[in-house]
């Protein structure tokens, strides 16, 4: 399908979100790297550049192809996009006496087809330092902010246009409406993208690239596998479709049951769970580093699937292999750095990329986002427990055990204690490994921010929100990932897991990990973390606040639980936390 519309990536984390807001609007679109040479942009009714955390004028910076913004395609440039655009068209850029982060209120200074039915001020959003601080010839300014005097600029006849402020976020309330005048006021682009009513042709497409031959799946429960999966089945029959399930011994409780479930109400009948607990478990033994246990857990996998594929002889005569790989993933700068390790793991191995090379992969979501996903399965009939689950990392619960290695005391600071047990944070494109500060008072945001940013030591902030004990009598032991923690890691998290089922939490959040930390007395070893989060992609994430009676009665509950000591509430952003603490 050609895109009427290309977003062009100058390294901007709202990249993808640019095109599936224009997608919502009904209009396909594609993100290319910003340098695509605009020979291959041929055909485009409009271009938009991208945000990005670069300066325009330092050196080696995201830049376009000239001629992009001559091909006759209207093009709307975002924040670095619009600098990008001054910058090369001749006018001027320069670094900002301030930033301006967050809202801001526009002033619009006249008539615009970007702007057409929004009058009045605007609020809007912006993510700044860097200012346009004179038009190119050929351009007028469109408004102005208190901090940004050239917020919006246009040059009609070219149709070449920008803003400084993002419109395409959920914080520029009439940032739609400014994308559909740009789409269909502008580019003249026509309503040609509907995710719903796709799946007669997905089906098509399936049947002719697998032609006579059958189709494998490894399959993990998640949304996108499951999605994928049921497309083949219904294109070519329970017969002629696979599934695989790994059973790696650190699932949750019931997923492997409720994953076999699912599958057998879809219809499959060639549905097989590998058991692997035994091989994972043994392989992770008395390992406590978490990047060597991602490693090793990656080995595993590639091990356990090269050995499915070999003894179903699944790589050889008449198979290919089915995958629910996405759109984001198809993309080197979309998904997170992490996306990309977890491919090379569970998508890419050995075995699997002979049989990309030789042409034998189906992978029917490659033009969707997730969201669409959700909204294909959906009209699939795939059940909503399935299509609405929170992203559950592949690792699963071995990079939520965290183990220590050796006993250590609490140490009392001024702004509470240090916690001897490492997390890993990120600041900037950097990784950091630091302890935790605890605490057992409940700051606001904006104090437990300073907290963290006030401490170099730690990269995370923790509050004991119940305990047998206090912090003061709460230690740190030599603890491994053994089957006896990894069953307490794997209670907490169903309590959590049920008690925000029922309160409905679980809709206020897009990920809610559960955490067993080796804190506590010799009776009650490991205290529980909660780390309630929400998000867009994973990329960055704010802490979700739970309501107190509601909390008190969920620390209540994994109180019960055997060697659980504290339960403790992680009130750090990300950044400079990640969301999983490994
Ligand atoms: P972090 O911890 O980096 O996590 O803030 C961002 C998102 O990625 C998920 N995650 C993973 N998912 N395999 C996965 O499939 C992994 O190795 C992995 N590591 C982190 C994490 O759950 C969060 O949603």
């Amino acid at each position: 399908m050609q895109p009427q519309i290309t977003v062009l990536d100058a390294g901007g984390q709202y990249c993808h979100l640019i095109a599936r807001k224009v997608r919502d609007l009904g209009v396909y679109a594609e993100v290319r790297p910003s340098e695509t040479p605009c020979a291959e942009l041929s055909g485009r009714k409009g271009l938009i550049i991208s945000g990005g955390p670069s300066s325009v004028y330092e050196p080696d910076s995201p830049t376009i192809d000239p001629g992009t913004l001559q091909t006759g395609a209207a093009v709307l440039g975002i924040c670095y996009g619009q600098q990008l655009m001054a910058y090369m068209l001749g006018g001027s850029v320069r670094k900002g006496d301030k930033g301006e982060y967050g809202f801001a209120r526009l002033e619009i200074s006249g008539p615009a087809p970007i702007f057409a039915g929004i009058e009045g001020p605007q609020q809007v959003w912006m993510s700044h330092r860097d200012t346009v601080d004179g038009v190119p010839p050929g351009f007028r300014s469109l408004g102005q902010t208190a901090t940004c005097e050239i917020a919006a600029m246009a040059d009609d006849s070219r149709r070449l246009y920008s803003v400084q402020f993002h419109p395409e976020v959920v914080h520029t309330p009439r940032g739609n409406d400014m994308l559909a005048n740009f789409l269909f006021g502008v580019c003249g682009c026509e309503r040609d993208w509907n995710p719903m009513g796709q799946i007669e042709a997905l089906e098509r497409q399936i049947r002719e690239a697998a032609g006579e031959r059958n189709i494998f799946f490894f399959v993990s429960g998640g949304v996108d596998s499951t999605v994928a999966y049921t497309l083949c089945l219904r294109a070519l029959g329970p017969e002629r479709v696979y599934g695989a399930y790994v059973d790696t011994g650190l699932m949750r409780e019931g997923e492997t049951e409720f994953v076999e479930s699912v599958f057998r109400r879809l219809g499959a009948t060639h549905f097989r769970v590998e058991q692997a607990q035994r091989q994972f478990l043994g392989a992770l033994a008395g390992v406590r580093d978490p990047e060597q246990k991602r490693h090793i857990i990656g080995e595993q996998f590639v091990e356990v699937q090269e050995r499915v594929l070999r003894e179903g002889h699944f790589l050889e005569g008449n198979w290919i292999l089915g995958q629910g790989t996405i759109y984001p993933d198809t993309i080197e700068s979309g998904g997170t750095a992490k996306a990309e390790v977890i491919k090379t793991h569970h998508n890419r191995v050995a075995g699997i990329q002979r049989l990309i090379a030789a042409g034998r992969l189906i992978e029917p979501l490659t033009q969707f986002y997730k969201d669409e996903v959700r909204r294909v399965g959906r009209e699939l009939g795939i059940e909503a427990e399935i299509l609405e689950r929170h992203p559950f990392p592949g690792p699963g619960l071995a990079i939520r055990c965290l183990c220590g290695d050796g006993a250590a005391q609490l140490e009392r600071i001024e702004e509470g204690w240090i916690l001897p047990v490492h997390s890993v944070g990120v600041q900037g494109d950097s990784r950091s490994y630091r302890p935790v500060l605890a605490i057992d008072y409940a700051p606001s945001a904006a104090e437990a921010a300073d907290l963290v940013n006030g401490i170099s030591r730690v990269n995370r902030v923790v509050q004991l929100v119940a305990g047998h004990a206090s912090l003061a009598a709460m230690s740190v032991t030599a603890s491994a990932l053994d089957a006896v923690r990894l069953e307490r890691l794997r209670r907490a998290d169903a309590v959590v897991r049920r008690f925000s089922h029922e309160t409905r939490f679980d809709s206020k959040v897009w990920q809610f990990p559960v955490v067993l930390i080796p804190a506590g007395t010799p009776e009650r070893p490991d205290s529980v973390v909660l780390r309630p989060i929400d998000s867009v992609d994973g990329m960055t994430a704010q802490v979700v606040r739970m309501e107190e009676s509601m909390l008190s009665r969920l620390a209540g509950e994994l109180l019960g639980i055997d060697g659980v000591c504290g339960v403790f509430y992680d009130l750090t952003n990300k950044p400079p936390a990640t969301i999983e603490w490994e």
